[in-house]
């Protein structure tokens, strides 16, 4: 996202200088910009952001279609915006939020399985004044990779952390018992030798004193 946006920005001088100096050819200048690849974790969501541009004339009512497919450019549909189809795989786990004005949206999905890992494209369908229905695609898609799911691995590496934990706690509990009686007896040696550094000058302050 960061990287993006951070792109866009730096793109935005160069497509405007680009509107003003020549025409918006219908032709060729169509497309679809989603991201070339996401990762997201097993059990996770995910988000694609996809932003679509062109520059026909719209008809009065667009009627504009977002479809998304899996695999690859002609692959299957998953999701349809204006049939409201959700493939069997994806049921109440995909979410599109449209941005019309934008000419954006965003395609979440949700609890995410490794099946999921796949090639998505984004494709834009209108109703355009003059030129009929046009239909463009992504040709590229985004790849989504499923990573392994967090809690799964702490659920296998479960037992082994137990044990970390408890042989370090028993390490502890040893590095304590050892340590204290350690502790008490460099404390009884210096308390000795101090006591007894004591009393020999004691002693000898004495003898000086009885010898004077
Ligand atoms: C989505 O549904 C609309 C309306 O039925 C249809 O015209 C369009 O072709 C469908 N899109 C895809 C990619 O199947």
């Amino acid at each position: 996202m960061g990287p993006s946006l951070l792109l866009s920005l730096l793109l935005l001088p160069a497509s405007l200088q680009a509107d003003s100096s020549k025409e918006c050819n219908p032709n060729t200048d169509f497309g679809i910009n989603q991201p070339a690849s996401l990762s997201a974790p097993e059990g996770g969501s995910t988000c694609i952001f996809f932003s679509y541009f062109h520059c026909w004339e719209l008809a009065k009512d667009p009627r504009l279609s977002i479809a998304i497919k899996r695999r690859d450019f002609h692959g299957e549909v998953i999701y349809n915006s204006t049939q409201r189809f959700i493939h069997k795989d994806y049921k109440n786990r995909i979410s599109l939020d449209l941005r019309q004005g934008q000419n954006s949206g965003t395609l979440c999905i949700q609890n995410l399985r490794k099946e999921d890992e796949n090639r998505y494209f984004c494709q834009v369908q209108v109703e355009t004044l003059r030129d009929g229905k046009k239909v463009w695609q992504s040709i590229p898609g985004t790849k989504l990779t499923i990573t392994e799911a967090a809690q799964m691995t702490t659920i296998t590496k479960g037992p082994t952390t137990t044990v970390t934990t408890t042989t370090r706690d028993m390490n502890m509990e040893t590095m304590v018992k050892v340590a204290l009686p350690v502790a008490m007896f460099k404390t009884a040696i210096l308390g000795l030798v101090v006591y007894l550094w004591w009393k020999r000058s004691k002693e000898e302050k004495s003898q000086w004193l009885s010898l004077e």
